[in-house]
């Protein structure tokens, strides 16, 4: 089956030679046709080109679907490397908290937090989460998300992480989204063992990583490397243990204080470092040169508060970097990649085009999925989405509360 998008007013980040990431100041460019075509075949790029180049002969004798994207831009579907969307439940009561002044460090003392959440998942059945998270699936793919990497973290027992990660499991196999896996163990010591932090920790190296790796749950594993959660020592014995099992970093870091997390995921070789409120020269220094993904989470920013990681400076050393929703019930309850984009050039100054590289080519590079998705290249998945009629790129983030995209396409197919 094919299906040709014609008249598109401009067909934006498109790649003859796909590209791992773009870093520095390639990072403001983003390759666009104006007046262009899109073909899509068997649920992957065809072709594409200007409407002069377009030679309906292609076609052949076949049945085709057209749409015409007159006024319209069409771009590749937002990727999204770093979300916590299986999940027991909304927390806005901590909302109300932390509106009347508390911060998230003391709420997360008191028990709530990341432990009010494992409270709750610990008592759902894998059927509830299954039906909560596919839903949360059905609502970030109408917001133009093609791709998502999703962590266990809430479950904070053998059994409980093994849940989530099931749960992960079989929303790979019903969403037509790109789904990622991530082992979040270490994302907070459990209730049980407080105060027996070590304990916690050995039981996430020598049961929980086992385990997963035997029941090939992961594709990466996560620590929450910050002030008042892991320490470097335990974030690097912990990646070294899941190395060991074939898992490849994705951390949380910097997040809350300058905590070493950058340092030790560079280490490790960590497919992305996140978060990144608290980066300095080292931290930039450190990621020089290797082949670790910064990615920052804006959402999470925004509504803790947080100081604003160095976006710019991070691009003007040559570095590239990614963004992510973070989706999650504590310090980002959305996953609306749309706002994301906004407050990268809102909060972080970064350019439309700068914004647009780090939510579709670089985010999936965060995620490991840069060979299919991120562009607009021939052989890649046909997961692009049509704006409504808009005047061009910088209208997308500007207009940030405006639901500008009219049709979303994940391999071919209208979601
Ligand atoms: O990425 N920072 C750590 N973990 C999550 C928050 C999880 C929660 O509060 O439930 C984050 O912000
Ligand atoms: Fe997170």
């Amino acid at each position: 089956m094919k299906t040709i998008v014609t008249n598109i007013k401009q067909l934006v980040q498109v790649e003859k030679t796909p590209r791992r990431w773009a870093a520095g100041e390639e990072m403001a460019n983003v390759e666009t046709i104006e007046d262009a075509y899109l073909l899509v075949e068997n649920g992957r790029v065809a072709a594409f080109g200007a409407m002069q180049e377009f030679n309906e002969e292609t076609l052949g004798n076949e049945t085709f679907q057209e749409i015409d994207a007159t006024g319209r831009l069409v771009l590749p579907t937002f990727c999204d490397p770093h979300t916590h969307l299986v999940n027991a439940g909304s927390r806005e009561v901590e909302y109300i908290d932390k509106i009347k002044g508390l911060s998230y460090e003391q709420i997360a003392r008191r028990g709530g937090g990341i432990l009010n959440s494992a409270a709750r998942l610990r008592e759902a059945s894998e059927e509830e989460l299954l039906e909560a998270a596919a839903e949360r699936l059905r609502e970030i793919a109408a917001q133009g998300t093609g791709a998502v990497e999703i962590k266990s973290g809430y479950g904070l027992d053998t059994a409980s992480e093994l849940k989530m990660l099931r749960v992960i499991r079989r929303l790979k196999e019903i969403s037509p989204l790109t789904i990622k896996s991530t082992f979040l163990g270490a994302h907070a010591v459990p209730g049980e063992y407080k105060g027996r932090q070590a304990e916690y920790v050995d039981l996430v190296i020598n049961e929980m990583i086992p385990l997963v790796a035997a029941e090939e749950l992961a594709d990466y594993i996560d620590v929450f490397c910050d002030k008042g959660f892991f320490t470097v020592e335990e974030t690097d014995r912990i990646l070294n243990a899941g190395m060991k099992h074939g898992l490849r970093a994705k951390i949380h870091a910097n997040e809350l204080a300058p905590s070493g997390g950058v340092q030790v995921g560079v280490k490790y070789n960590a497919l992305s470092v996140d978060h990144l409120e608290h980066v300095g020269e080292g931290e930039i220094a450190a990621l020089l040169g290797s082949e670790t993904m910064p990615t920052i989470l804006p959402g999470a920013a925004f509504f803790l508060g947080l100081p604003r990681s160095p976006a710019r400076e991070m691009i003007r050393a040559g570095l590239p970097v990614a963004l992510a929703s973070d989706y999650n019930p504590g310090s980002s309850p959305s996953g609306n990649m749309r706002f994301i984009l906004s407050l990268a050039c809102i909060n972080y100054k970064m350019v439309p085009e700068e914004a647009i590289n780090a939510v579709t080519l670089n985010a999936a590079y965060a995620m490991g999925a840069e060979e299919e998705l991120g562009s607009i290249a021939v052989g890649k998945r046909a997961s692009f989405f049509i704006t409504k009629p808009v005047p061009g790129v910088a209208y997308l983030p500007y207009a940030f509360g405006s639901d500008w995209i009219e049709a979303v396409f994940i391999d071919g197919n209208a979601v």
